[in-house]
């Protein structure tokens, strides 16, 4: 993505940090079992740097499991809300900022982690800024998130003829891909000399939406929230009148989540 386009649609989530912190899912727990597990070992004691919180959905299970967490997150709307999140674990501070300009503490960290925030990092930063963060042996550890074929598959095929209609930048015919076509993503910590290979835990889940829960959920995105409002509403009513006249009123997503583990070693 250019980086005037990044910069622009990574503010967009601050926008509407209420409606992120209702809707947006959480991740599943054996994430953070194998976060906490050997070889990571990421859990109790560990002192974690965490890059865009946003309202706390991966910081809030890091908590509860007894890290001691520094969260620097761009929007300050949406780091006010992690803060009431996270109101109950003195040992959690929340910054507001852009990770590329926060000036790192003195103190190494045992890990960076990074929940669907990782990306809009500008890439020539954030690994080289990553490993200047944590010290020798630290781990960075970043989760993505696909949406992947399955749940209500013929729902989503023929739903792109509201994206075609109402978002030019759709290419025609477009379909999910299944989680095993999604390829490892290990370039970028394997191009710097300063991580080690890395290793990937994959889950994948569906979660069923009512029309209005997966309108929510879609306004969070940062490509709908973009639109042109005309445009938007023109794909949610869309989205909505396919989904009620013919799913019954309710649809099934599939996700693949991706936890990629590196280990600082230079
Ligand atoms: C898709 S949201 C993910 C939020 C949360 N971690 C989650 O798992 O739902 C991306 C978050 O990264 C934040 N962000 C984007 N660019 C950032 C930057 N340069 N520094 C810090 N946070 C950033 C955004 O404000 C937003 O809260």
């Amino acid at each position: 993505m250019p980086d005037l386009e990044r910069t622009r649609l990574r503010q967009v989530f601050d926008e509407d940090a209420e409606l992120y912190d209702r809707v947006r899912p959480g991740y599943p727990p054996r994430l953070f079992d194998d976060l906490a597990a050997p070889p990571a070992g990421i859990g109790a004691g560990s002192r974690v740097l965490e890059i865009g919180c946003g309202t706390g959905q991966a910081t809030v299970p890091l908590a509860e499991r007894g890290c001691r967490i520094t969260a620097v997150e761009l929007g300050p709307a949406m780091a006010t809300v992690a803060r009431r999140n996270l109101a109950r674990f003195p040992a959690v501070e929340v910054v507001t900022g852009a990770f590329e300009e926060w000036p790192l503490p003195a103190e190494p960290f045992d890990a960076v982690f990074s929940a669907t925030a990782f990306h809009w990092i500008d890439p020539a930063v954030r690994v080289a800024k990553a490993a200047d963060a944590l010290r020798i042996g630290g781990v960075l550890a970043t989760v993505a998130t696909h949406h992947v074929a399955g749940g209500s598959e013929d729902f989503f095929a023929e739903v792109q003829e509201c994206y075609e209609r109402f978002d030019p930048a759709t290419p025609p015919g477009l379909r999910l891909r299944g989680a095993a076509e999604i390829p490892e993503d290990h370039e970028e910590t394997d191009r710097s000399s300063r991580f080690g290979p890395a290793a990937f835990h994959r889950y994948e889940r569906e979660i069923t939406y009512s029309t209005q829960e997966y309108l929510a959920v879609l306004r969070t995105y940062s490509g709908h929230r973009a639109l042109d409002p005309v445009a938007r509403d023109g794909l949610l009513r869309c989205i909505a009148r396919v989904i009620d006249n013919r799913y019954g009123g309710r649809i099934t997503k599939r996700y693949l989540t991706e936890l990629r583990l590196a280990r600082r070693t230079a």
